[in-house]
C-alpha cells in the first residue's frame, strides 16, 4: 500500500478503536526491559529543613499523613519512586496523631529518626525505633502516635502506582482519630516471634502477622551472619524480612532486606528486574548505576531502576535496607536477574 493508503487504512481502524500491531510496535525494543526509570539519591541532611519546615507550616493531622514524597524525575508528578512503587518521608511530631485509616495498599516503614511513636495496626500497637522495619498490611486500620519528646521520621514505600493499574484502589476513614488498642502489647511476636506459628487452621496471612522487625535483631542476626561466612561479591551479608505463615515475603507485593556491608567491601556488578529504593541506617557507601556516581550516607535514599547495573561500595562499612516489587514479581514468573561480567 502507498503511505496515503496506509494512513487512511489506520485512520479508518481508528476510528473502530482498532490498531495496527506493526505501527504501535515500530521502532521498539522489546528485547530487554525499558527501564525508564531513572537513578536517584535524596540526601537525609538536605531533605531534613524541609521535613522540618514541613512539620512547622502543617499539622499532622490537617496533612492526614505529613509527607515528603520522593518522586523519580522520569515520573515527575505522578508520585512513583520506581514504576510500582510509592515513597516519602513521614514526620510525626511529639503529640501528633497521624489519624486512623486503612486502604487496599500495603504500606511498609522504615523508621529513620527519633523514638517515641507507636503505630497501631489492627488494634496492636509498637514502639518505632530508627531501623525496625514495619508492615501495615492490606485493608488493615492503622495510625501512629508519638507520645515521645522528639520528632520521629520514617521511609514510606508503598504499592500504590501497582494497586492503581489494577484499578483496585479503596479507602477507608475510622470513625475515630487513632483506634482502640485490643490487643496486649507484644501480641504477634508471642505467637510468630519465636519461629513458630499458633495453629490457625488457615492458609496464611495476606502479609506478615509479625508487623515490626526490630533493628535490633536485625543487626544481631546480620553480625552474627558475617562472623561464620565470607560477604556475598554482591549483595555483601543480607537477609530478607519473611512472612512466618508462608516463609515467602513479609508483603504479598514487596519484598524488604537488610544488607551488612563489611568494612572494605567492594560489590561486584548487579542487575534485575525489581527497581529498587535503599536506605542507609548505619555507615555510608557509594553506588555506582550504570554510569553515575552517588555517594550516600546514614539514612540517605536511593534508587536503582529496574534492570540498571550496578554496584555497592562501603569503605567503613554499612547497614543497608532495601525494598523492591520482587514479591509480586516472582508470583507472576517475571523476575530476573543477572551478574554481568
Ligand atoms: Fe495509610
Amino acid at each position: 500500500m502507498s503511505g496515503d493508503k496506509q494512513a487512511d487504512f489506520h485512520k479508518r481502524l481508528g476510528a473502530k478503536n482498532v490498531g495496527a500491531l506493526w505501527v504501535a510496535r515500530r521502532g521498539v525494543d522489546l528485547t530487554k526491559p525499558a527501564a525508564t526509570g531513572q537513578p536517584v539519591h535524596w540526601a537525609y541532611e538536605d531533605l531534613r529543613p524541609d521535613i522540618l519546615e514541613a512539620g512547622a507550616i502543617v499539622t499532622a493531622e490537617d496533612a492526614f499523613r505529613r509527607v515528603l514524597v520522593l518522586e523519580n524525575p522520569a515520573w515527575h508528578g505522578e508520585m512513583r519512586v520506581t514504576n510500582s512503587l510509592y515513597a516519602g518521608i513521614q514526620l510525626v511530631r511529639p503529640g501528633e496523631t497521624a489519624p486512623c485509616h486503612r486502604h487496599s495498599q500495603t504500606a511498609l516503614r522504615f523508621v529513620l529518626e527519633g523514638s517515641g511513636a507507636y503505630t497501631t495496626v489492627d488494634g496492636e500497637r509498637a514502639l518505632l525505633s530508627p531501623g525496625d522495619f514495619v508492615v501495615t498490611p492490606y485493608w488493615s486500620w492503622h495510625d501512629h502516635i508519638n507520645e515521645g519528646i522528639e520528632d520521629v521520621t520514617w521511609l514510606d514505600v508503598l504499592d500504590t502506582p501497582m494497586v492503581g493499574f489494577f484499578d483496585a484502589v479503596f479507602r477507608e476513614f475510622h470513625n475515630d482519630v487513632s483506634q482502640s488498642i485490643t490487643k496486649p502489647d507484644g501480641y504477634s511476636p508471642a505467637r510468630y516471634g519465636a519461629n513458630m506459628a499458633p495453629d490457625t487452621g488457615g492458609n496464611g496471612g495476606r502479609a506478615s502477622p509479625v508487623f515490626r522487625y526490630g533493628f535490633e535483631e536485625t543487626r544481631a542476626a546480620l553480625m552474627r551472619l558475617a562472623e561464620g561466612q565470607d560477604a556475598h561479591p554482591v549483595h555483601g551479608h543480607k537477609l530478607h524480612y519473611i512472612n512466618p505463615t508462608d516463609g515467602g515475603a513479609a508483603t504479598p507485593t514487596m519484598d524488604a532486606a537488610m544488607r551488612l556491608l563489611p568494612k572494605g567491601f567492594k560489590g561486584n556488578d548487579y542487575r534485575a528486574t525489581d527497581g529498587l529504593v535503599y536506605c542507609a541506617i548505619e555507615g555510608a557507601g557509594r553506588t555506582i548505576i550504570e554510569d553515575q556516581v552517588f555517594e550516600f550516607a546514614e539514612r540517605d535514599v536511593f534508587v536503582v531502576p529496574g534492570w540498571h547495573r550496578h554496584r555497592i561500595d562501603s569503605p567503613g562499612g554499612a547497614l543497608l535496607f532495601s525494598v523492591s516489587d520482587r514479591a509480586a514479581q516472582q508470583k507472576l514468573g517475571l523476575w530476573r536477574e543477572e551478574f554481568p561480567a
